[in-house]
């Protein structure tokens, strides 16, 4: 005890007012510590002044009134240079540079989707939307999608209450758009999916491009120069186009389409699984019970419709090997697509 404690705690003080800076929780903990009404370092001081020997006790009592009144003053100080914010404390030095702000890259499913559109409105389609929560008419009736089509298993599709569903493709618009729209019709739509699948090329939320075209006289011919056409944009015209029979619900013939592997060239590899092809997209002339359900005059028009996987394209495109890396949210992704 003694004077000597009191150049102690001024140094405590010292430090503790300084590291509690501008935040004003901290400089309260620290007034509490020292100056507090009721347990405060100070009274103690203040009471240690009665057990000292009467000689010692001047000195001791100048001393602490000087500590008490620079305890105030720091802690005043502290007090009104947290109220000002944190900003307040500090000088500025106008020579640093800027900071820049983080610049965003843009998203490969978008510069795909872009890239699609693109080709798409130069040959006379417009860009469609439909809502992402459908119901099962859309979904599935309109589109001749039997009550036992294993993707209404409620394996593969959310079910929300009140009959709704998150739409598990594109393929709604086409419905919806034939509903208002009599022919003709030259649509393209991009928009997000849903499936109840996730794994390394699957993810529950996906992204689709529908394409319908409907009119007066319009054949497989007209399906087939539209997408050799559009793949030979997007992937160059190098790539060979193949046409596979295959079935869907709402299209009759049914084609799916293949390019050769661009990686490859067709020779076999592992993104084509040695085969020398990728599965691109599916496709077909609009099956005339669609029409019907749909209110659209099948024996006076034909049309065709097709769907792709955006992400899969964008995967391609860009070598991008796995797929929840596209929906991660890491920055480190898009800036490579600034
Ligand atoms: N809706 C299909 C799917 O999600 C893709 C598709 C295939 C769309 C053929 C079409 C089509 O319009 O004609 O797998």
């Amino acid at each position: 005890m003694g004077v000597e404690r009191l150049e102690e705690v001024r140094r405590e003080f010292t430090a503790a007012i300084e590291a509690a800076g501008t935040d004003p929780e901290a400089v309260e903990r620290v007034r509490v510590r020292f100056a507090g009404k009721r347990s405060g370092l100070l009274n103690e001081l203040t009471a240690a002044l009665r057990e000292l020997p009467p000689e010692e006790r001047r000195d001791y009592g100048r001393a602490l009134n000087e500590l008490k009144r620079f305890i105030a003053e720091r802690l005043e100080a502290a007090k009104a240079a947290a109220q000002a914010g944190p900003a307040a404390g500090f000088a500025v030095d106008v020579t640093l540079p800027g900071r820049r702000p983080p610049r965003a890259g843009r998203h490969p499913v978008h510069l795909v989707r872009r890239r699609i559109e693109s080709i798409f409105l130069r040959m006379g389609y417009t860009v469609e939307s439909g809502p992402e929560v459908e119901d099962d008419w859309h979904n599935f009736e309109a589109l001749n999608i039997p009550p036992d089509h294993p993707a209404r298993d409620d394996q593969d599709t959310f079910y929300l209450p009140g009959g709704f569903l998150l739409r598990t493709h594109t393929s709604p618009v086409q419905a919806r758009v034939m509903e208002r729209q009599a022919p003709p019709i030259r649509i393209i739509v991009p928009g997000r999916v849903y499936r109840r699948d996730s794994d390394l090329r699957h993810s529950p939320m996906f992204h689709q491009v529908e394409g319908l075209l409907v009119d007066e006289g319009i054949t497989f011919g007209h399906l087939k120069a539209t997408l050799e056409t559009f793949l030979h944009e997007l992937f160059g015209d190098r790539v060979a186009v193949r046409f596979r029979p295959s079935y869907f619900p709402f299209t009759e013939p049914s084609a799916e389409v293949d390019i050769s592997c661009i990686f490859c060239g067709g020779s076999g590899c592992g993104v084509c699984s040695g085969s020398g092809w990728i599965e691109i997209l599916g496709s077909g002339m609009v099956d005339p019970r669609v029409f019907e359900r749909v209110g659209v005059d099948a024996e006076r028009y034909t049309g065709f419709a097709f769907g792709l996987g955006l992400d899969r394209v964008a995967m391609l495109l860009y070598g991008i090997p796995d797929l929840r890396l596209m929906f991660a949210g890491d920055a480190r992704l898009t800036r490579q697509f600034s």
